[in-house]
């Protein structure tokens, strides 16, 4: 039996301005299938589906859902057709409780006369979560109150309905931890049995690999090619996306390949015996020339030692001293030269509406302010050499941190803390949707940072990431400390899985 097509696109081009995001595409998308979509950063993925799912429109091109033609007016007016899309970035409505998350734009499913019957509004929405699995969210939180993970949870129960036919799944899982990524997949492996389609985008090549049933390749608002599951499973299988994707051969060498766990004497960053919320007590040394790693599941404390290392959380007792000083605001520790990755780059990382430049010019702003007089061209020159040392894809650097693709924003608030040349960094997920050769220069710079001294705390859900980039890891289960170990050829993701679960 053949396969039922489900969804064409045909000829499509999207112009952002003088950018070509998408340049005659043609595509197909079958019932019971989960197709992976890959593609470096800003290769037009994202565009493309959303173009489906009703957030834009095509600059030109047609499309076709079940044989006729498919022009959605807007997201609402996709998903009631059956498409529905989570999206790269954040989409909760802040001030809301996730109940009403949950039915923004179908309250009439739950009201009478006009009224809207709160009630049961909770009491579905409730029931929505339970038939996830996702008992650990409650409807009547507020979702400011949320953790990133568990927001992103809430849009999936939200996108996926009975009327769904179509869904598309944009590099959600790098948000995702252990847990949340395995309701993702059994929900999409549940949806391509009945029949449905998924369209799954994704920079981790295994995770592709294990879930779709087939792939297709982007390039710069190109298809490349397809394969189905066969030559998915070839044994030179991720050798050959990766030369389509990127267009020439990208070597295996990936994480640091030296086990020196060496480090200078000195403290660069102490946290001595900290308490705040559930952590108690917590306590380490971080050294000049020395990467730590966290590792344990997303709720397990390791993001919030990021965050009061940088400043950002009110300490209810003990310190954080770098220098002999305390640090007691992220003011205070940019200026004794920390650094910072957030982890919820969007509303804590960048000023998504200034520009490129801006973004990576304002930590320098102390630096190359000398009294009052601000160089220009010493900071366009700083700018501009982090563009092209992470090939931030972008007209120039005064394009709008908003408009760039969500691997490329990504960069920007790397970039943003490495034309600083800070002394300490911090980096919660530093890597979250970057495509492979940029993830590749992100880690060399990172090992190349630890042979100048600095001083960096590596925060990551990625076990791969840990092993091969720490000095020392330690595992964190439910605020506590419940494992520390140091560097070693041996060292396998088995071996730390008991301290985090
Ligand atoms: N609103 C916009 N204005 C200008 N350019 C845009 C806009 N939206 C997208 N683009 C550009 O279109 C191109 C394709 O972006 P897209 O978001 O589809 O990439 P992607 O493949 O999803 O990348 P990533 O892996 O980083 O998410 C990029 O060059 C991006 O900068
Ligand atoms: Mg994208």
């Amino acid at each position: 039996m053949g396969k039922e097509l489900l969804i064409e696109v045909k000829d499509m081009c999207k112009n952002f301005g003088p950018t070509k995001a998408l340049k005659h595409v043609d595509m197909k998308f079958y019932r019971g299938e989960i197709r992976g979509l890959v593609g470096e950063n800003g290769s037009g993925k994202s565009t493309v589906t959303s173009i489906i799912a009703g957030m834009q429109k095509a600059t030109s091109g047609e499309m076709f859902y079940k044989g006729k033609p498919w022009n959605p007016e807007s997201m609402v007016d996709a998903q009631r057709h059956g498409i529905s899309m989570v999206l790269q970035e954040a989409n909760t409505i802040l001030g809301c409780t996730v109940a009403e998350n949950l039915f923004a734009g179908r309250f009439d499913e739950c009201s009478k006369f006009g009224f809207v019957n709160m009630r049961e509004v909770n009491a579905k929405a409730q029931k929505m979560l339970d038939s996830f699995g996702i008992e650990k969210i409650r409807a009547t939180d507020p979702i400011d109150r949320l953790t990133f993970e568990d927001r992103k949870l809430m849009e999936i129960v939200r996108y996926v309905t009975d009327e769904t036919e179509v869904f598309v799944v944009d590099e959600t899982t790098t948000a995702l931890s252990l847990e949340g990524r395995k309701i993702l997949y059994d929900l999409i492996h549940r949806l391509k049995d009945a029949g449905k389609s998924v369209i799954f985008i994704s920079h981790d090549m295994d995770e592709i690999l294990e879930q779709c049933t087939d792939l297709t390749v982007l390039r710069d608002g190109d298809i490349i090619g397809h394969l189905n599951r066969e030559e998915m499973d070839a044994p030179d299988a991720v050798k050959k996306i990766r030369f389509m994707m990127v267009g020439r051969e990208i070597g295996d060498a990936y994480y640091r390949e030296d086990y020196d766990t060496s480090h200078q004497d000195e403290v660069a960053l102490e946290l001595k015996d900290i308490s705040f919320g559930p952590i108690r007590n917590f306590f380490l040394k971080l050294h000049k020339g020395e990467i730590i790693g966290f590792g344990g599941l997303s709720g397990c404390g390791m993001h919030e030692i990021g965050r009061a290392a940088f400043g950002l959380e009110k300490l209810e007792s003990g310190a954080v001293i770098r220098n002999g000083h305390e640090i007691t605001s992220p003011l205070q520790a940019i200026e004794s030269g920390i650094g910072y990755i957030s982890k919820n780059r969007d509303t804590e990382a960048l000023i998504l509406e200034g520009s490129i430049h801006d973004n990576i010019a304002l930590p320098l702003l102390p630096e190359l302010s000398h009294k009052t007089f601000i160089n220009p061209a010493e900071e366009k020159r700083r700018v501009d050499h982090e563009i092209e040392a992470f090939w931030i894809k972008c007209g120039s650097g005064k394009q709008w941190v908003n408009t760039l693709s969500g691997g490329n924003k990504q960069k920007v608030s790397f970039a943003k803390w490495t034309a600083k040349d800070s002394e300490v960094l911090i980096m919660d997920c530093p890597t979250r949707g970057v495509d492979i050769g940029v993830k590749q220069s992100m880690y060399a710079l990172i090992a190349q940072m630890k042979k100048e001294g600095k001083a960096i705390i590596l925060i990551s859900e990625e076990m791969a990431e840990l092993i091969g980039m720490a000095d020392k890891l330690v595992i964190m289960k439910d605020f506590v400390r419940t494992g520390e170990m140091m560097r070693n050829p041996d060292l396998k993701e088995t071996d730390i899985i008991e301290y985090v679960i």
